[in-house]
């Protein structure tokens, strides 16, 4: 597929997969990607890592012609994963066992999903990210429904940004992301009185388990209301493709 072609598309892929099925999705991996999954921990951060890497591959490979084993991508200096010898831009995010990725266009994109658990509610996590009067309202709501969504769109606001800059979260000492963002908002990132970029964001529910940012640059031309939704097989076999017989956005819907 034509990267001119392609819609602002989200794949979302269950992690959960049959630990029979395991070594086919890590025999689509590198030797780096096989040495990082070896150095965790735990095996489920190890399954989890496995699998959405092979999905990150065979999305990829789908769009460009590759073959899985062969999508090649780099890091920028923090980190920011791009598809080498161009092609589409992407994002990628996971919590739990659901990982989301972007594709776009333009290579400034940015995606974040987090599950909606109100035990990882910590308010004062978002302090210097988030202009203080909206944590202020946030620390102030009863816990449960409202302000687990307000917590966690902040958090994946923070999260999204940062990937569609490239700046990654940890490199935003004095960022402050203000009070009055709607469901979806354009705003200048970094600051400079109007001669920053412009950044659209929109923050929407997969399901009714998690909460998703988008951001996209606000020049890029990706002016729909939300990312064509995908949902990839388990056993991650032919990946659909925008436009393709695959079922659209369904369950997108405002947060
Ligand atoms: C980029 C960042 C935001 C990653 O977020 P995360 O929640 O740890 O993990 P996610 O699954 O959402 O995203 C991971 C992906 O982000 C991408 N990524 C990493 N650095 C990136 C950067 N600088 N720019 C764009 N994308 C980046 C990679 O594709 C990575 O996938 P990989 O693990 O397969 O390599 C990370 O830089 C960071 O700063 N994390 C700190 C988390 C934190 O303290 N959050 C508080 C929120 S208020």
């Amino acid at each position: 597929m034509h990267r001119d072609g392609l819609p602002l598309t989200l794949w979302v892929i269950d992690l959960n997969v049959d630990p029979a099925r395991l070594a086919s999705f890590e025999r689509d991996l590198d030797d780096d990607e096989r040495h990082r999954a070896a150095r965790f921990a735990f095996e489920r951060h190890r399954r989890r890592f496995i699998v959405r890497r092979s999905a990150r591959r065979r999305i990829l490979a789908a769009l460009t012609g590759a073959s899985p084993r062969d999508v090649a991508c780099l890091e920028g200096p923090t980190g920011k994963p791009r598809l080498a010898g161009g092609g589409p831009g992407f994002s990628c995010s996971h919590s739990g066992d659901v990982a989301v990725l972007l594709a776009a266009r333009d290579e400034r994109v940015g995606v974040d999903v987090e599950t909606l658990d109100d035990s990882r509610v910590d308010v004062a996590a978002l302090s210097g990210f988030v202009d203080p009067l909206a944590i202020a309202e946030v620390a102030a709501l009863p816990a449960g429904g409202t302000r687990v969504t307000a917590f966690f769109r902040w958090w994946t606001r923070v999260e999204a940004l940062g990937k569609a800059t490239g700046t990654g979260i940890t490199q935003w000492p004095d960022a402050v992301l203000p009070a009055s963002l709607g469901v979806e908002a354009e705003l200048e990132w970094p600051p400079l009185g109007g001669a920053g970029p412009r950044w659209r964001l929109r923050t929407f529910r997969l399901a009714s388990s998690h909460l998703v940012t988008v951001v996209t640059a606000a020049d890029a031309g990706d002016r729909a209301d939300a990312p064509v939704v995908i949902h990839v097989p388990d056993d991650l076999g032919t990946i659909p493709l925008p436009g393709g017989s695959a079922p659209g956005a369904v369950e997108a819907s405002a947060a």
